[in-house]
């Protein structure tokens, strides 16, 4: 050892952590609150909300209500919003999700006539909330069809720019959705609608307290035959170029903490930026662990944030938003 080494007696890396002010003038990341998103779940109906059990503080509301909310919500300070849709309607070839009555279109339009640009709406675009079997995807010999899938999936792209959506974000996982959607938006004009590809969805355990809110578990099988799997990443780059390729304007990892590596290496191969899901059951993991009082929650959020930012995220979906603009957590 003699000698190998310099002295570095005059590098005290404690230096820079000796002060919160010191602390706060160095950080190397920060949280960016504009590009936070909301999400909400939108039920038929008039005058109603409904709690989510297993998600406590986010519900189901009706268009009017959920008009309300996002009043309320836009006075905190949230900026964008993300819809998922419930339906009571629901058939094999997932009618009502691109028809006019589609509780998000409805939605879309108040909230466009309310807060005009205000508010960005950004919205999902899949099936399983509208099939009687609640895949993704049109089922034909108890497969999920791609390639049938992909004109649903496109007009429901469409009604949803035609109500106002800023951003329409397919969650389905079919080959070429991206595509396709790019497609039938274009030829109607929708060219400034943005796509948020949800492009390395994995399937996932984490997804459990979504599927309850949002009423749309698959009744046979499961989402393997088109989620990605979650021991892949090379399989991740490969959905990133072809949703490239295909006109993606943003790029989506889907969960987001057990997957900081994807979300990285999303960051380290495009320019586009790149969004992340923290999803329903990464929040209700928090929400439980602060119940039992196994951590702070104004703790566990910013950490759990700040490292999905840390790994690349320019744009982080959370449930946890409000909480953290209520409190005014990033504040301090
Ligand atoms: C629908 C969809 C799901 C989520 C977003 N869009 C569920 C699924 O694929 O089963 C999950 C979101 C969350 O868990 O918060 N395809
Ligand atoms: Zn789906």
């Amino acid at each position: 050892m003699a000698g190998a080494l310099k002295d570095n007696s005059n590098i005290r890396p404690r230096r820079l952590r000796s002060a919160q002010l010191i602390r706060d003038l160095t950080a190397e990341t920060r949280l960016n609150l504009p590009g936070m998103i909301q999400p909400y779940f939108v039920i038929p109906g008039k005058n109603k909300i409904e709690k989510i059990e297993s998600m406590p503080g986010i519900e189901r509301h009706t268009a009017d209500r959920l008009v309300k909310q996002i009043e309320k919500d836009v006075k905190l300070g949230i900026k964008n919003v993300m819809l998922f849709g419930l339906s009571d309607k629901k058939d094999s070839r997932a009618t009502m999700a691109y028809s006019k009555q589609n509780p998000v279109v409805k939605a879309i339009r108040k909230l466009r006539t309310e807060f005009a640009n205000d508010v960005m709406i950004s919205c999902d675009i899949c099936l399983c909330a509208y099939t009687d079997h609640g895949h993704c995807g049109l089922i034909k010999d108890d497969y999920v069809d791609n390639d049938a899938s992909l004109d649903a999936l496109s007009r429901m792209a469409v009604v949803h720019a035609e109500a106002g959506a800023d951003i329409v974000a397919p969650s389905d996982m079919m080959d070429f959705r991206v595509g396709a959607i790019r497609e039938a938006l274009d030829s109607r004009g929708f060219i400034n609608t943005l796509i948020m590809a949800y492009t390395a969805k994995y399937a996932s355990a984490y997804y459990g307290p979504f599927r309850e809110a949002a009423d749309s578990a698959p009744s046979f099988g499961d989402r393997k035959t088109y989620q990605m799997d979650y021991r892949n990443s090379r399989e991740a780059l490969k959905e990133l170029w072809l949703d490239i390729d295909e006109g993606a304007d943003i790029v989506m990892v889907k969960p987001a903490l057990p997957y900081l590596d994807i979300i990285s290496l999303f960051r380290q191969n495009t320019d586009l930026p790149v969004a992340a899901y923290n999803v329903s059951g990464e929040f209700s993991q928090a929400k439980l662990a602060v119940k039992a009082g196994l951590a702070d929650e104004k703790a566990l959020v910013l950490e759990n944030l700040t490292a999905i930012t840390r790994a690349g995220a320019d744009i982080i979906l959370t449930y946890h938003l409000r909480d953290l603009l209520k409190n005014r957590w990033f504040d301090e």
